[in-house]
């Protein structure tokens, strides 16, 4: 049996492929998931699990350009269909993207949606035809991830610190749950081990905010010295509006896998250390 992980050159693929060395790792170049025959041809009966890791992320272009829909939304339901007729499983990934942002709890995985900006509703649209296709299906809502092989918010603080900047301003009004991709990697693949179905929430523990997560970066990444100043998110004015608390509730997670999620800043730590190319410690 063949298990795949698509869109294996993103953060969440990269650490998938690594998670899961005997599995068929595609990126674009491989599996077009827009490409509806393609992907036909590329399920079959073979087919045990598939990691739909691809998606297009570019939330601030997401707002302009309806193509993210092609990815996050219609091709999600034809890898679903696809799996269903292959008797495969089908882990998708989703976003804390699809709540308002209004809560005053972590969110769970039946509080309402209601997406503010468009790639929030593009990724709900798409885990609901994942849930309503009739395959056997797992949705993994996650929030603020990082990792290598992909933009990351741990990423640009790092190289706008490298480049001399001695003060970064960063919003500090916007409250969510980093979390690693490869602990998210190793996540999926627990739940599946488990036999989880449906829609569960993964982050890792601990809440913050951008500012925090900035400063936890600096003070962690070699620059101590570098100032953070907390503003808020109006004086950023983006093209794609932010839920303000988009913490997720872990706890179904934690029941199915028996276990809970380390806290954001000892995977911080290994991120670190994978992107200075050293080993974990
Ligand atoms: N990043 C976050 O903060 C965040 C937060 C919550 C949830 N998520 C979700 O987590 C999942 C993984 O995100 P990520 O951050 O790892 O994404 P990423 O780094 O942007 O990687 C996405 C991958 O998907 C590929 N892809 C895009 N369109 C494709 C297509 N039509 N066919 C095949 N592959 C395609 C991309 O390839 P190209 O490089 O060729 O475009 C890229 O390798 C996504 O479902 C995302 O919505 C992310």
């Amino acid at each position: 049996m063949t298990t795949l992980v698509l869109g294996a050159r993103g953060m969440l693929g990269r650490a998938l492929a690594r998670q899961l060395p005997a599995a068929l790792a595609w990126d674009r170049e491989e599996l077009d998931l827009t490409d509806a025959p393609a992907v036909r041809a590329a399920i079959g009966p073979g087919t045990d699990v598939v990691y739909n890791a691809a998606a297009d992320t570019r939330v601030d272009l997401c707002e302009s350009d309806p193509a993210h829909l092609l990815v996050n939304d219609e091709a999600v339901g034809t890898l679903a269909s696809r799996c269903r007729e292959a008797g495969a499983l089908l882990v998708h990934v989703s976003t804390d993207y699809v709540f308002d942002g209004k809560g005053t709890r972590p969110y769970r995985e039946d509080d309402p949606v209601s997406p503010v900006n468009a790639y929030g509703r593009g990724k709900l649209a798409g885990e609901r035809r994942a849930l309503a296709s009739g395959a056997e299906v797992l949705v993994v809502r996650t929030s603020w991830l990082f990792g290598v092989g992909g933009p990351s918010f741990p990423d640009t603080i790092l190289k706008l610190a490298a480049s001399g900047r001695g003060e970064l301003r960063v919003v500090d009004d916007q409250r969510g749950r980093p979390t690693f991709a490869s602990d998210l990697a190793r996540a999926l693949r627990l739940l599946v081990a488990r036999g989880a179905r449906g829609l569960v929430h993964f982050a890792n523990a601990g809440e913050t905010t951008w500012f925090g997560l900035a400063r936890e970066v600096l003070a962690r990444g070699g620059f101590p010295d570098v100032s953070v100043v907390p503003v808020a998110t109006d004086e950023f004015p983006r093209p794609a509006p932010r839920p303000a608390f988009s913490v997720l509730d872990t706890s179904r997670y934690e029941r199915l896998a028996g276990e809970a999620p380390r806290p954001h800043l000892d995977a911080l730590d290994d991120y670190l250390a994978e992107r200075a190319g050293r080993e974990p410690a």
